[in-house]
């Protein structure tokens, strides 16, 4: 009996682990590194479309509104074709979240011109009037452009210096704009 011959069975104990390691835990993460970005999404964000982001998490935007198309009937009969892992690849850190007071923005891009989410963002309310979605009417700020080289730099986005000094005169609610124009553009179809 096996149970009886503790070596054999220590080695053979040791094999079994590390098989279910193999294929629990070391497979999986050699799956996930080896997606790659959808071509749409090769083109990371240029310096204005980053700075949106990044307010958009200054001001807790994805508290209220969730980035991924769940592959549920009713996300994707609402949003469109489910998120898929690759359209992240860009995003440190992601911003999938996890609430949606708000809908989904993961798809966004495009589907409003450029002046609608100027006065929507004015006054929420003004198009659905028992929204809860804040005012950001204070965004139309003037953008700091103080940290953007460097933070192109640490993501290892490309960028030109002709891009950085066109961030001039541009305001906080210029680069959210920009920033939801970008979002799942080309990446996935849209619900109309
Ligand atoms: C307190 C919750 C809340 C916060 C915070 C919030 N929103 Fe909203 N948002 C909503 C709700 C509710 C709606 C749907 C009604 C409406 O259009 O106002 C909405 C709608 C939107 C829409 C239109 C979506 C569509 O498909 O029609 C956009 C774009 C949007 N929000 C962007 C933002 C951005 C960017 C921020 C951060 C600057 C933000 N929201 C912060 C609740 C919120």
């Amino acid at each position: 009996m096996l149970e009886k011959r503790p070596v054999i069975l220590l080695v053979m104990a040791a094999a079994a682990i590390m098989i279910g390691t193999v294929v629990t835990v070391v497979l999986p993460f050699r799956w996930i590194s080896a997606q790659r970005p959808a071509p749409s999404a090769q083109a990371p964000y240029n310096a204005l479309q980053l700075e949106g982001r990044d307010i958009y998490i200054r001001e807790g935007c994805n508290n209220c509104h969730t980035q991924t198309v769940r592959s549920v009937v009713a996300d994707v009969l609402r949003y469109g074709e489910p998120s898929r892992a690759e359209e992240s690849a860009f995003d440190r850190p992601f911003l999938w979240g996890s609430r949606r007071t708000g809908p989904d923005l993961a798809r966004i891009g495009r589907k409003y011109p450029d002046q609608w989410h100027y006065a929507h963002f004015d006054n929420p309310q003004e198009f659905a009037p028992r929204s809860n979605m804040p005012s950001y009417a204070f965004l139309r700020l003037p953008l700091d452009t103080s940290l953007t080289e460097r933070k192109m730099r640490t993501l290892g986005f490309r960028y030109t210096n002709e891009e950085i000094a066109a961030l001039k005169g541009k305001t906080e609610m210029d680069a959210m704009v920009a920033y939801m124009q970008k979002l799942g553009i080309g990446t996935g179809k849209r619900k109309q």
